[in-house]
C-alpha cells in the first residue's frame, strides 16, 4: 500500500509500514546504539565495558542529601529531593512497579505494629550486612508486648 503524494501520514498507516521497519530493525542489529566508547564526565567508558552504580551512592551525595548520615524524615517534606536523587525503586521506563503496592503494604504494616504493640530489638547492635539488600544477619528477632488499651 502506498500513499498519493501530498497526503499526510496516519497512525492507521504507519502500522502498515512493515518493510520500512524491518529496513530500521535490520541496521540496528548490524549497527547497534551504545556499543562504541564513549565519555561521561571526563571518564572514558571503553566499548563492552559493563558498568556496576549503586543506589547508596546517590543517596549519600551530600549535594542532594544534607547530612546524609544523619536519619531526618522531614527532608522528605514540601518538594522533596531533586528529581532522579531519591531512586529505591529506580526511575524511567522500568522503575519498580510494584512502588504503590509496596507503599500500602508498609504502611498497613507499620499502622498495625506501631498501634498494637511496644516492640525492642532483642540484640540492639545487630549487625547488617549489605549484599546488596540490607540483611540483620540474626534475622532481626525483636520483644513485642501488646499495648494495653
Ligand atoms: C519496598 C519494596 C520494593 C523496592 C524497594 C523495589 C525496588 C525495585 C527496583 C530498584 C527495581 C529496578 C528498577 C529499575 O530497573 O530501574 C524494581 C523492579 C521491579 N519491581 Fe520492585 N521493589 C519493591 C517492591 C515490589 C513489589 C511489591 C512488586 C510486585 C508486587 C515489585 C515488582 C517489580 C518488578 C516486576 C520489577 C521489574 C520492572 C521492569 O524491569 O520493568 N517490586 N523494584
Amino acid at each position: 500500500m502506498s500513499k498519493g503524494s501530498g497526503e499526510l501520514l496516519n497512525w492507521e498507516y504507519i502500522q502498515k509500514m512493515q518493510y520500512s521497519w524491518n529496513v530500521t530493525t535490520e541496521v540496528m542489529r548490524l549497527a547497534p546504539p551504545l556499543t562504541t566508547d564513549f565519555i561521561y564526565e571526563g571518564f572514558t567508558i571503553p566499548k563492552k565495558w559493563k558498568l556496576h552504580w549503586s543506589t547508596s551512592t546517590t543517596h549519600m551525595n551530600p549535594d542532594y542529601f544534607l547530612d546524609p548520615e544523619k536519619f531526618n524524615p522531614s527532608r522528605f517534606e514540601g518538594d522533596g529531593p531533586r528529581p532522579y536523587t531519591f531512586i529505591p525503586f529506580g526511575r524511567g521506563p522500568r522503575m519498580c512497579p510494584g512502588k504503590e503496592f509496596a507503599r500500602l503494604e508498609i504502611l498497613v504494616f507499620l499502622h498495625n505494629v506501631v498501634n498494637r504493640f511496644k516492640w525492642e530489638l532483642v540484640f540492639s547492635d545487630e549487625k547488617i550486612n549489605i549484599d546488596p539488600m540490607p540483611v540483620p544477619v540474626k534475622g532481626l528477632p525483636i520483644r513485642l508486648q501488646p499495648h494495653k488499651f
